[in-house]
């Protein structure tokens, strides 16, 4: 059997937009021939809503396009996360400033924006204090999560 390929989707308070990611990605693995070989999780850089659902809005954002979120609970960052992790997606360049900084030397795997894999190389805007971002994030991470599963399978199938 080969090796489980492990993607951490990141922002900073796990309520808003790494939870998006983490629901849609694991709504398209559903019944995916790469879906016993992918485990997913998310995780914030901030630690101000650790063991907190997804924030009410984004909620409302996913379960309107079909997707349930309100099950997961936010987590911090730690540095063991590199160690259990292939690919580690920031949503925005603050992010993935904030891990380039704890990453360990010896971290193989693949840490890069999420919207790399949408081909643009740009941040995953926070919707936080913007009642209208959410339905974007939606967007963006359902393109971005598209592009990522399949580099898995490109890469992995
Ligand atoms: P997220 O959004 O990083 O997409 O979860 C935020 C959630 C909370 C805060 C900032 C952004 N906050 O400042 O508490």
């Amino acid at each position: 059997m080969s090796a489980k390929i492990r993607v951490l989707f990141v922002c900073l308070g796990n309520i808003c937009r790494s939870p998006t990611a983490h629901g849609i990605f694991e709504q398209m693995l559903h019944n995916h021939p790469l879906a016993n070989r992918i485990e997913v999780d998310s995780a914030g850089t901030g630690h101000w809503h650790i063991g907190s659902p997804p924030d009410a809005r984004s909620i409302a954002a996913a379960r309107h396009k079909g997707c349930d979120i309100s099950h997961l609970r936010a987590r911090q960052v730690v540095v063991e996360d590199f160690d259990e992790f292939d690919y580690i997606l920031a949503m925005d360049a603050s992010n993935l400033k904030n891990l380039m900084a704890i990453k360990p030397d010896h971290f193989s795997g693949k840490l890069c924006l999420f919207l790399d894999f949408a081909g643009m190389s740009a941040d995953v805007p926070d919707p936080y204090y913007d009642d209208e971002g959410f339905d974007h994030v939606y967007q963006l991470c359902e393109q971005a999560s598209r592009g990522l599963l399949q580099h898995l399978l490109e890469k992995h199938g």
